[in-house]
């Protein structure tokens, strides 16, 4: 069975051993409740590094007080055998209080790619993703990190404030995996009824018809406006946003009109159900 450590102490021993043993270190940040996404990560990490270690903490931080913080799926027996299968070496699972102990009173601040998106729906995510994620690179200290494009902004957020920070740590993306039918897997999914998960398997399509109608040359505003509507006539009850930006660092499009590399990001509400995917134009 894969070893699971609570504590900074117990995982610094293990990787300090690996390190002194030439080994590289590859690392997976996660909350937990993995899926086959989260899995393609370590593969990916497995793929180079010598040694990797998956981390699954439901981070506090990042949730807002109304948030699902509390009703977020745990099942760390479940996680630790799917990360074994693949080629996981470590899962570290710390307790709230050992990330932060007593007293803890220090924030890591993001803007640039933070800002708007899914920073205008959670303005507390970012930066409780910031802090986090320093903790585990500096507890961890891996090599390299894989995070998924699922979380397309989260991905630049944090490639921003590792070179911002001079964090030693290389940052890769991986491709979002899907079901069947095209819907992001995400341990969010898990709360859907049956026919939440139809509507919800059609948000891709809508995201992939808007970016043909972007990339075809058609005003921004317009696609985005059509998009918005057919997610809720698909069945969404609400639409957060949805929005075609330039592909690198997030920002929209000045003339309105595609002219260079673009991702469409969408955030839309299936009962109490927050749903968020993206792809490139
Ligand atoms: P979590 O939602 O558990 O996701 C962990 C990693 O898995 C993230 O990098 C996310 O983008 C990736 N992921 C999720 N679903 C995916 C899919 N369908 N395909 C590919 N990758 C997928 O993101 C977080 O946790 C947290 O914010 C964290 C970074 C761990 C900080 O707490």
């Amino acid at each position: 069975p894969l070893p699971v450590v609570r504590t900074v102490a117990d995982l610094r021993a293990i990787v300090r051993d690996w390190k002194r043993q030439g080994l590289s270190v590859g690392m997976v940040p996660t909350m937990g409740a993995l899926h086959e996404g989260h899995l393609t990560l370590v593969r990916e990490a497995a793929r180079r590094a010598d040694r990797v270690v998956a981390s699954n903490f439901v981070n506090p931080t990042q949730f807002a007080a109304h948030e699902d913080l509390g009703k977020y799926p745990r099942q760390q027996e479940e996680d630790a055998r799917l990360l074994a299968g693949a080629g996981c070496h470590l899962m570290f699972a710390p307790s709230a209080d050992e990330m932060y102990p007593e007293g803890f009173a220090t924030s890591v601040a993001v803007a640039g790619p933070a800002l708007g998106l899914e920073g205008d729906f959670r303005p507390q995510m970012f930066g409780g993703v910031a802090l986090v994620v320093t903790k585990l690179f500096n507890q961890v200290q891996p090599d390299v990190a894989v995070f998924g494009e699922k979380d397309y902004q989260q991905l630049m957020v944090v490639r921003r404030f590792v070179r911002d920070l001079d964090l030693p740590v290389e940052i890769v993306g991986a491709p979002t995996e899907r079901d069947g039918w095209g819907l992001a897997l995400s341990s969010r999914n898990a709360y859907l009824s049956e026919t939440e998960l139809e509507t919800a398997r059609r948000l891709n399509g809508i995201l992939a018809e808007a970016g043909v109608h972007a990339s075809g040359g058609r005003p921004l505003p317009g696609v985005e406006r059509e998009a918005y509507a057919a997610l809720l006539k698909a069945g969404f009850e609400r639409v957060d946003y949805v929005a075609i930006r330039h592909a690198e660092n997030l920002t929209p499009f000045r003339n309105d009109i595609v002219d260079a590399p673009a991702r469409i990001l969408a955030a839309a509400w299936l009962g109490k159900t927050r749903l968020i995917d993206n792809m490139a134009v």
